[in-house]
């Protein structure tokens, strides 16, 4: 096996929502208000090989763009370590440092959101090779046009501002302000969800053809099973902070083995189908500030028995590439 160009290691990310003055009087006259913490990534492990795509599902609020955003080096993990071409990026210094932040880039759903409304598309896209010393002042021109070229954008355009544009080629602006920095790595972050269907069959393509031309790797997070179905490689389910099953895309469709998968599977429509969102799986989706003990998913699982409420399953292989989350996953 080729060692991994991205790898997760126990990584958990908590937000801790403190109280502010009047909170911390109500609580000096004993009001029960009290911090609440929120766990959004609870200690996981993913590896991603160099060039491979790993598509991330699960449902809204289970911490797909948390994860995303510690890979992306946006939020430091509270505990654990995300390695970059086997060095742990938090202990690195110096030029190492730099080399490894850049080449980590993220790619956001909104991409009128993160791009400046005042800046004009050259600088967006040129500002950082500039800062970084990838180019020269003198090749920053030119650079920009070869970048933008690159993801289907007319260089002509370059003087225009983000709002000039439609709402594909500002998400191709987006892509060409990560490109230019020369990634190995990308985080799309629901970076289709917003575009018209039309446009995202486009900018899908675009994603694929930048991955064979440039070797690229992603962590692909998608609501849309039917997308990621078409581009992952692998396919990792989280819920709850957790994943609970990973495995190469063909055989985790063909073969669900996690309950939660399966319940999310069944409830998904395919990629005939039109209607691409999750159907709700029956029971609530626990608090995240409140999980469930246990395996998180014990309170909608049908196979839940006491251990599941008692003790949390790791992640175990169960064959090359695949991992399930779940005490009883055999008996389906
Ligand atoms: N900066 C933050 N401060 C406090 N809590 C946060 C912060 N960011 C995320 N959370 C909480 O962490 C949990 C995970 O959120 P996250 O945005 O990672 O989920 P998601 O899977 O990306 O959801 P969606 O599919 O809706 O984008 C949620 O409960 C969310 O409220
Ligand atoms: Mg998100």
């Amino acid at each position: 096996m080729t060692a991994p160009l991205l790898e997760i290691r126990g990584v958990s990310k908590r937000f801790t929502k403190r109280l502010d003055v009047a909170g911390k009087i109500a609580q000096r006259l004993g009001s029960k208000i009290r911090e609440e913490t929120v766990h959004a990534v609870d200690a996981v492990d993913l590896s991603i090989a160099p060039g491979e795509v790993l598509g991330l599902v699960g449902e809204s609020g289970c911490g797909k763009s948390t994860l995303g955003r510690v890979v992306a080096g946006i939020h430091g993990a509270s505990d654990g370590q995300v390695l970059y071409d086997g060095k742990d990026i938090a202990a690195l210094t110096g030029a190492e440092k730099r080399a490894a932040t850049l080449a980590i880039q993220m790619i956001f759903q909104d991409p009128f959101a993160s791009l400046n409304p005042r800046m004009r598309v050259e600088d967006i896209i040129g500002e950082a090779p500039r800062v970084h010393g990838l180019v020269s002042a003198s090749d920053a021109s030119n650079y920009v046009d070869e970048v933008m070229s690159k993801v289907g954008l007319d260089p002509s355009l370059k003087r225009r501002y983000p709002h000039q544009f439609s709402g594909g080629q500002r998400q191709r602006i987006g892509i060409a302000r990560a490109l230019a920095v020369k990634p190995k790595f990308l985080v799309c972050d629901e970076a289709i969800a917003a575009l018209d269907v039309s446009i995202q069959a486009q900018v899908i393509n675009l994603f694929m053809d930048l991955r064979e031309e440039l070797g690229l790797t992603y962590l692909f997070i998608s609501h849309d099973l039917s997308v990621v179905e078409h581009i992952a490689d692998r396919v990792a389910i989280m819920y709850l902070g957790r994943i609970v099953e990973s495995a190469p895309t063909e055989a985790l469709f063909a073969a669900p083995k996690h309950p939660y998968t399966k319940a999310l599977l069944a409830e998904a429509p395919r990629l005939d189908q039109r209607k691409r969102d999750f159907a709700p799986i029956e029971g609530e989706i626990p608090s995240p500030l409140d999980p469930p003990p246990g395996c998180h998913f014990n309170p909608r699982c049908p196979l839940a028995r006491a251990d599941c409420r008692e003790a949390r399953q790791m992640l175990e292989t169960i064959s090359p590439g695949r991992a399930v989350a779940c005490h009883h996953w055999t008996e389906t």
